[in-house]
């Protein structure tokens, strides 16, 4: 159940005084039958919901993926740095935010939603999401470096990181794949075998490929497809 001059607002029909303004003059139904009361509360679930005769379609949760650029920051707001959030001032939705971090440098896919328990099911340390790079280096990635990183390396946490999956791709390239989203983790992962990264984008997480129709700093929304596949992505 929700308030009415609460659900207009989340329906981003207009600030709080406005769509209460709305509600006064007789403009908003519910059901098909005027309601003058700002704080009636009614099923947002299945309720029709009219602001001047036109149907409001009812949307809690928003899914969009963003081809990030290098050089903006994974976070909400920033005193600094622009951030993966004013790249998508336009979008509809409220309460909008990054699914993970990916650092200021790195590029590619990230989700962002105002869907927590999506994300929380994504970031859960437990559920070992697969989230897959391309990772350019500074040096020749040998089979030595491979091998170490398919079996685990030791970046300085209790544990060592779980098996990765490496394909070699260029004689400086590769694509991994990791199970974990540890701090700066694909840059402490080569650093280990004694590499260095020099380039980094995000190429999947879980279901969702980054679709390659994407400029940088542009994003869409995901289909239904996609939501559904990343809500079966490691349920418990
Ligand atoms: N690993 C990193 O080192 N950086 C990222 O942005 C993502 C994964």
């Amino acid at each position: 159940m929700i308030r009415l001059d609460k659900f207009l607002c989340e329906m981003e029909i207009g600030t709080r005084s406005q769509v209460k303004e709305m509600i006064k003059k007789g403009q908003v139904s519910v059901n098909n039958e005027v309601i003058k009361k700002a704080d009636y509360k009614f099923d947002e679930n299945s309720a029709k919901v009219c602001v001047k005769e036109k149907e409001i379609s009812y949307q809690k949760f928003y899914y969009y993926m963003l081809n990030k650029p290098a050089g903006v920051v994974s976070a909400t707001t920033d005193n600094h740095d622009k951030t993966v959030l004013d790249l998508l001032k336009d979008a509809p939705g409220k309460d909008l935010f990054p699914v993970g971090r990916l650092d200021k440098d790195t590029e590619g896919l990230l989700l962002i939603t105002n869907d927590g328990v999506l994300s929380h099911n994504l970031l859960s340390p437990k559920k070992h999401v697969d989230k897959t790079y391309l990772v350019k280096t500074a040096e020749t990635v040998t089979l030595d470096m491979i091998h170490a990183l398919e079996q685990g390396v030791d970046i300085g946490e209790e544990k060592i990181t779980l098996p990765a999956k490496v394909k070699l791709l260029e004689e400086k390239e590769i694509e991994l794949t990791i199970m974990e989203g540890k701090f700066h983790q694909v840059k402490r992962m080569l650093k280990a075998v004694g590499n260095e990264v020099v380039y980094l984008k995000r190429l999947s997480m879980g279901s969702l490929i980054l679709d390659e129709a994407l400029n940088l700093g542009e994003y869409r929304i995901l289909t239904e497809k996609e939501v559904d596949d990343l809500k079966k992505d490691k349920q418990e």
